[in-house]
C-alpha cells in the first residue's frame, strides 16, 4: 500500500524545511507547490518530498495538485504586503485558504492543518485580521481541520535571532521600535512535531493549539540576547512610541519593508499564548539555550553555507 499523501502549501519556507523531514519519517510522502521551484531546493532535497510548480493563487491550478492527498497543510504567511490597504494581506491568507478548501473539498482531501498566529482576529493589523478571517473560513470548511497559532518561531533558518544577528553585526546602534513586546519564541522543531502530533489522533480535530515556548522575552531581551551570544557589544536604543510609529511609516516605503506600520500594529499586542497547545499534543518544549547559542555560534564556514543556501 502506498504511503499517505500530504500536500503542504507553503512548504518550501522556514517551517515546510523542518516539518517535511519530520512528516517523512512518520510515514507520510510529501508534495510541496510552489510559486517558484528553484527556491525550494532544501525541502526538495529530503527523501520522500516532490515539488511542484504551481501558480497556488490560481483555484484551476491548485486542485489538480491536491489529487491523491489525504492531508492539506496550509503554511502560506505574509509579514508585509507590497500595499498598504490589507489587499496582498488577504490574498495570501483569505482567498488563498479559500482556493485550498475549495480544492480539498473537489479533490476530497478530508484534514487540513492551517497554520496561523497567536492573537489571529485580533487588533488592529492587517496581518492578525486576516489571519482570523482565514481560522474562520477553515472552522467553518467541514473538513476536519486543526488550527496552530505560534509566538515567533526560533530555530535554524529564522528570521528572528538570525535576523537580529545579521542586523547587529552590520550596525553598532540599533533603534529598536516596541521593545517592550513580548513573545514566548517557540522552536521550530517543537512547531513541527505538533503537526505531526495532530495528524496522530481524531481527538485533534477540530481543535485550535496555541504554540509557544517556556520562555517570555521582551522584544529587547531578545535583541540584547541575540548581541551576547555573538560576544557583541552594541548600544540598542528603545524608540519611545511616537518615534517608533514614525520609523514604521517611513519603513513603509521602503522596497522590502525591513518595518511596517502593519508590523508596528501587530506588536500592540503580546504573543504569549496561555493555552499549551504543546503540551495537548503531548510535545515537550525545546529551550532557547538549548538551541540559539549553538546556531548564532557556529563557525564562519557554516554560517557562509547558511547564507548561500538562503540566496534568491
Ligand atoms: N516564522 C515565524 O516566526 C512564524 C510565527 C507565527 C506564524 N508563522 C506562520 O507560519 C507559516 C510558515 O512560516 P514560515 O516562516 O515558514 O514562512 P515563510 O518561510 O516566510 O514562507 C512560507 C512559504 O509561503 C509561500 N508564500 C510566501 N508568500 C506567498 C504569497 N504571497 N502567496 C503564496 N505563497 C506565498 C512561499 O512558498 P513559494 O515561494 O515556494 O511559493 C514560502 O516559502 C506562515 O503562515 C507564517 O505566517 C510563522
Amino acid at each position: 500500500m502506498s504511503k499517505p499523501l500530504v500536500v503542504m502549501l507553503g512548504g518550501s519556507g522556514f517551517v515546510g524545511r523542518h516539518l517535511a523531514p519530520k512528516l517523512t519519517a512518520a510515514g507520510y510522502r510529501v508534495r510541496v507547490p510552489s510559486r517558484a521551484p528553484e527556491r525550494a531546493r532544501e525541502v526538495a532535497c529530503v527523501p520522500g518530498v516532490e515539488v511542484v510548480a504551481c501558480k497556488v493563487h490560481d483555484p484551476d491550478a491548485l486542485t489538480p495538485v491536491l489529487e491523491g492527498a489525504q492531508v492539506a497543510v496550509n503554511l502560506v504567511g505574509i509579514l508585509n504586503e507590497r500595499g498598504r490597504d490589507g489587499s496582498g494581506f488577504r490574498a495570501a491568507h483569505v482567498t488563498l485558504t479559500a482556493s485550498l478548501i475549495e480544492a480539498c473539498r473537489r479533490q476530497h482531501v478530508p484534514r487540513l492543518l492551517q497554520m496561523s498566529a497567536l492573537n489571529a482576529g485580533r487588533g488592529q493589523s492587517h496581518y492578525l485580521r486576516t489571519r482570523g478571517e482565514a481560522e474562520a473560513l477553515v472552522r467553518q470548511s467541514g473538513l476536519r481541520w486543526s488550527i496552530f497559532q505560534p509566538s515567533v518561531i526560533f530555530g535554524r533558518g529564522d528570521g528572528l535571532f538570525q535576523r537580529f544577528a545579521a542586523l547587529l553585526r552590520m550596525t553598532p546602534v540599533l533603534p529598536l521600535a516596541c521593545p517592550g513586546a513580548r513573545f514566548a519564541p517557540v522552536y521550530v522543531g517543537d512547531v513541527a512535531r505538533a503537526f505531526v502530533a495532530a495528524l496522530g489522533t481524531r481527538e485533534h480535530e477540530g481543535q485550535t493549539f496555541e504554540l509557544y515556548g517556556d520562555r517570555i522575552m521582551s522584544l529587547r531581551e531578545i535583541v540584547e540576547y541575540t548581541a551576547r551570544q555573538l560576544g557583541l557589544r552594541r548600544l540598542i536604543l528603545p524608540l519611545p512610541d511616537p518615534l517608533a510609529r514614525i520609523q514604521a511609516a517611513a519603513c513603509d516605503w521602503i522596497p522590502g519593508k525591513p518595518f511596517s506600520t502593519d508590523n508596528y500594529l501587530s506588536l500592540q499586542l503580546d504573543s504569549v499564548g496561555g493555552i499549551d497547545g504543546l503540551h495537548r499534543l503531548g510535545v515537550s518544549k525545546t529551550a532557547v539555550d538549548a538551541v540559539v547559542p549553538q546556531l548564532l555560534g557556529r563557525g564562519t564556514r557554516q554560517r557562509l553555507l547558511d547564507r548561500n543556501r538562503q540566496v534568491r
